[in-house]
């Protein structure tokens, strides 16, 4: 265990003041530089520990879902058949964005050491063109016939088929497929408790369910919106499970399901066919792999821009001696943008499905192309993000995603991230399903120098093409300990953020010694290149750090909003002790035995 500090945060081994000590240079004047470093009021004073528990742990952003994992890891599931459970179990509890309509990547680390990516993002239908979001005015089509709204929207979905992957090569092989969907098939027939969080999210998006009948009658009761404390069953949602049961993963993709599904886009002008769905195919890929001050980390490469681009912004920052730099110092906040601002050129530019394009992700990775970043990087001014060009490696809020995190009694760990892409995806619940559909198509590059719903600008490299995979930022994470054990497993939701929020919460551990817990609580900042601006949280910074950072050259984002929902497991090295960190943004909670 980390050792207590008796007068300073309990998760900080060194006191703040003595690393404020530290920060100061010798005998300075307090110019600039040095009100860099200093400007570190601690913005949160008070910490939660991690959950323990001796056997196994599931930490997720609903507590029923994390119950489920834990109840089949108590019935000798291993980590793997758990997170598919609580996969599931998301998808009733957790609609905006759990889901069996969207995709997805699992990161699976097994005891042995053994780690494999599964990637099960949604695919562009056969039909999908390089230019079917732009209308005939040369704009992009906005409503229906989109890329974030409606029928068309949907990519074709991989959560179902990356489950029975996942299980079927990963799984003990102790519980079998339709055990694991059983937890999530009873909570839709005999329903659960809407809590807060869901009351909330309904209401916020009772315009976009609200324009497709299947949703607004299920999701909002045909307007008598649902409140906190209620029971919400999802009937053709629990046939839907019962028929997976009974009848496979192929039941999702050739069988009645399907038939729904295709039948409804149909009604609707969508793009889905039967054979899109016929043809789906999730992959086994190798993570990607990269080091920080001695600890791997492991994550999930292309089709995701997040492993690759985490990586990238470690190298960067391990050029730094970051350790004497408080940790809510303008200081380490200007290291860290100038990282995100760099990786985020390049994901911009080199990033998009490797089955389709040339991704230098192994050039992307380097500690000599990180130098390279390095030398360009003023200690004591902003770069101007137009003035950033994507490098030449070698080789060269109504928003919702969620993530899990489960480490079993063995030491198999799962690290899962899904989504329907924006909360309730596209909106559209196919007829006589239950199932939401996602709206990814929006993370495909709709028009070249135009941003996404993330303001996110992209290449040609990203365009859409039939089958393609769009660009992910999804980053379900390993960090390993230096003799190579597991660490921790983390991720988080929030579009581009989730990459930024990766890099924060492991060098808070890593720099800082936060535990998890701490390390996710922290408030934490975003930038992403283009825009040229910081996203920011409510409190996350004190005014002097803002005012600091400014006079270096950076730009706030005006409003600040919450950023990411992450949810981590870690193995205390000294005791094998499971310690899970549910965020404090939402409803998180971490479960164990
Ligand atoms: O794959 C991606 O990068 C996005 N579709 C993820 C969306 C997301 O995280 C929304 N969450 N808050």
């Amino acid at each position: 265990m980390k050792s207590v500090n008796c007068c300073t945060s309990p998760t900080l081994r060194v006191p703040l003041k003595v690393l404020w000590r530290r920060a100061l240079p010798t005998g300075s004047s307090i110019g600039l530089a040095a009100l860099i470093l200093q400007s570190a009021l601690p913005v949160q004073a008070a910490w939660r520990a991690p959950v323990r528990a001796r056997h196994g742990m599931v930490a997720s952003t609903n507590r029923i879902a994390s119950q489920v994992g834990v109840d089949i890891l108590k019935r000798g599931g291993n980590a793997v058949d758990a997170a598919v459970a609580v996969a599931f179990a998301l998808a009733v509890t957790y609609p905006a964005a759990g889901n069996l309509g969207g995709g997805g990547f699992m990161m699976i680390r097994r005891a042995d050491g053994q780690a494999v990516a599964i990637d099960y993002r949604e695919i562009a239908p056969a039909k999908a063109s390089r230019t079917m979001y732009i209308g005939a005015d040369g704009k992009l089509i906005e409503g229906e016939g989109s890329s974030t709204v409606g029928y068309r929207a949907a990519g074709v979905p991989g959560t179902v088929a990356g489950m029975d992957l996942a299980l079927r090569k990963y799984g003990s092989g102790k519980l079998k497929w339709a055990d694991v969907i059983e937890p999530a098939r009873k909570l839709a027939r005999n329903g659960f408790t809407v809590s807060h969080g869901l009351q909330r999210s309904l209401r916020n998006n009772r315009d976009l369910l609200g324009r497709y009948s299947e949703s607004r009658r299920i999701f909002l009761r045909n307007g008598k919106l649902w409140k906190e404390g209620e029971i919400l069953r999802q009937s053709e949602l629990a046939a839907t499970l019962a028929r997976l049961q009974k009848n496979g993963p192929r039941e999702f993709y050739q069988g009645q399901t399907a038939r729904l599904i295709a039948d409804d886009m149909k009604a609707h002008n969508g793009l889905m066919s039967l054979d899109d769905l016929k043809n789906y195919r999730a992959k086994e890929r190798v993570p990607v792999r990269g080091t920080y001050r001695g600890h791997t980390v492991l994550s999930m490469p292309p089709p995701s821009s997040g492993g690759v681009a985490l990586i990238e912004m470690l190298n960067i920052l391990e050029g730094y001696d970051m350790k004497v730099l408080h940790p809510f110092s303008a200081a380490r906040y200007h290291r860290m943008l100038e990282a995100m601002r760099r990786a985020f050129a390049d994901r911009a530019e080199w990033m998009a499905d490797p089955d389709f394009v040339k991704v230098p992700t192994s050039g992307l990775i380097q500690k000599s192309y990180a130098a390279r970043w390095r030398e360009g990087i003023s200690l004591e001014q902003a770069a101007r993000s137009a003035d950033i060009k994507a490098g030449t490696p070698v080789g060269a809020e109504a928003m919702q995603t969620t993530h899990f995190s489960l480490v079993d009694a063995a030491g198999n760990a799962v690290s899962n991230t899904y989504t329907l892409n924006g909360g309730f995806g596209s909106g559209v619940t196919a007829r006589g399903t239950g199932v939401l559909f996602n709206n990814e198509m929006d993370d495909f590059t709709s028009q070249p120098g135009t941003p996404n719903r993330y303001g996110l600008i992209q290449s040609e490299r990203n365009a859409v093409a039939p089958r393609k995979r769009p660009l992910s930022a999804m980053t379900p994470t390993f960090v390993l300990r230096s003799d190579g054990k597991l660490w921790f497993a983390v991720g988080s939701p929030g579009g581009p953020t989730i990459i930024n929020t990766l890099l924060q919460i492991i060098t808070n551990v890593v720099d800082y010694d936060m535990d998890l817990q701490a390390a996710i609580d922290a408030p934490r900042v975003h930038h992403q290149w283009l825009p040229d601006e910081i996203a920011h949280e409510p409190l996350g910074l004190s005014k002097e750090t803002q005012s600091t950072l400014i006079a270096m050259g950076h730009t706030f984002a005006k409003t600040a909003r919450v950023i990411g929902d992450a949810h981590g497991v870690m193995i205390d090295p000294a005791t094998g002790m499971r310690l899970g960190a549910a965020d404090a943004r939402n409803e998180g909670a971490a479960v164990g035995y």
